[in-house]
């Protein structure tokens, strides 16, 4: 069996129980991982100056691969996000998020089998900002008008939304590798070009032209974007490999995991050509940190697809099965989802349901 190094950013709040609770089933699962721990987050700036260390990028550009539990942010501080520093530093530029219920998870649909490819780098979030009554704001407004672009109310903030065509190839590529590499049998390109001709109509060019290369082996389609929300809630299975521009996938990723059972286990990863980090959807939950209370669910398929990534597939694969069987018999499920199921018993802690799915694997392992 091969060991693997991997950067472990614990994290903070949840993050620190979730994450003991990922290593511990990661160990169960048979997968060889050394980690190497890393930290990130507010504790580190007294420490380091910076909530992202320059030895923590280092340890993730070392190993290649790293996982990450949920970093707070705090409001109003100035402390940019550690998860957006990550991704532009080490040039995150896919973001992937599996939506798979779990029959058990209290989700409004128990089959839904989906994978959102989101664009991470441009669009809206490109951070380029213009502010309400700044002289900046105020050239633009009269650049716009003498190009006769359109006219721009005076009192008006303004941000740039960029979508190049390398962006937008890279990610929907990465969309069809991923459905070949998966066996998935359809991408779909979600989209507003019919309002937004110069940006999403370059995206959805791009798409079509990336999906002649792959004609006869993934099926490609594509969605104007609210008409794609009401189809993914009327009927999910329609849908197997989506790709977006930023803004509409991260809005969508999370209206998929709300469908599929919500946050407690709702999986992703960032992605680019060099690096790849994998972290749960879900944030620190100050609200429940520290109280042995978190659903690790999220957290631990997020190390599925670490494994998966790490080409250890059995261990992967093995990890599935013991969450589907615990969820099956829900015994030891946590208040997340005892609440979302509705049933009256009593909550799991984080460390009991992790020694069910513990049991689990030696289970599995034992009949294997
Ligand atoms: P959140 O996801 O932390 O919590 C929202 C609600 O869901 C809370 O009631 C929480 O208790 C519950 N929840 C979340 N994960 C859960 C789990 N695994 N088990 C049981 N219950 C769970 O979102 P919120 O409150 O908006 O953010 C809190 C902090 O986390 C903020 O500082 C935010 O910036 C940060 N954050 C960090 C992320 C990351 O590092 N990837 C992602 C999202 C938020």
């Amino acid at each position: 069996m091969t060991q693997h190094t991997v950067t472990l950013i614990p994290g903070d709040g949840i993050g620190v129980e979730t994450s003991a609770a990922m290593q511990k089933v990661v160990a169960a699962s048979g997968a060889d991982i050394l980690w190497e721990v890393a930290e990130a987050g507010a504790s580190m700036i007294e420490e380091c100056g910076t909530p992202l260390p320059e030895s923590t990028i280092e340890a993730v550009k070392r190993n290649k691969v790293a996982i990450k539990g949920p970093i707070t942010t705090p409001v109003g501080t100035g402390f940019r996000s550690v998860n957006v520093a990550l991704r532009k530093t080490l040039d995150l530029y896919v973001c992937l998020r599996p939506v798979l219920s779990i029959p058990g998870a209290g989700g409004r649909y128990e089959d839904m089998d989906l994978v959102i490819v989101r664009e991470n780098s441009e669009d809206l979030y490109a951070g380029i900002e213009f502010e309400e009554g700044s002289d900046a704001a105020r050239r633009l407004i009269d650049f716009c008008d003498n190009e006769g672009a359109g006219s721009i109310r005076p009192d008006s903030g303004i941000s740039i939304k960029p979508i190049s065509v390398t962006a937008s190839e890279n990610i929907v590529r990465y969309a069809f590798e991923y459905a070949l590499a998966q066996g998935r049998k359809k991408v779909t390109a979600a989209h507003k070009a019919n309002i937004m001709k110069y940006s999403d109509g370059l995206f959805l060019r791009v798409a079509r032209e990336v999906a002649k290369e792959y004609e006869g082996r993934v099926a490609f389609d594509e969605r104007i974007i609210d008409a794609f929300c009401m189809n993914l809630v009327m009927d999910p299975s329609q849908f197997d490999v989506v790709v977006f521009p930023n803004l509409y996938g991260d809005i969508a990723s999370d209206l998929a995991a709300g469908m599929a059972g919500g946050l407690g286990i709702a999986p992703g990863a960032n992605i680019g050509k060099d690096y790849a980090v994998f972290e749960a959807v879900h944030g620190s939950a100050p609200d429940i940190a520290g109280q042995d209370k978190a659903n690790p669910t999220a957290e631990i398929l997020s190390a599925a697809m670490m494994l998966d990534h790490l080409g250890e597939l059995e261990a992967a694969a093995r990890i599935r099965a013991a969450v589907r069987k615990v969820y099956a018999e829900g015994e030891h499920l946590t208040g997340d989802i005892r609440r979302a199921t509705g049933v009256d018993a009593p909550a799991a802690s984080c460390t009991e349901f992790t020694d069910a799915l513990v049991a689990a694997l030696a289970e599995q392992r034992y009949k294997e």
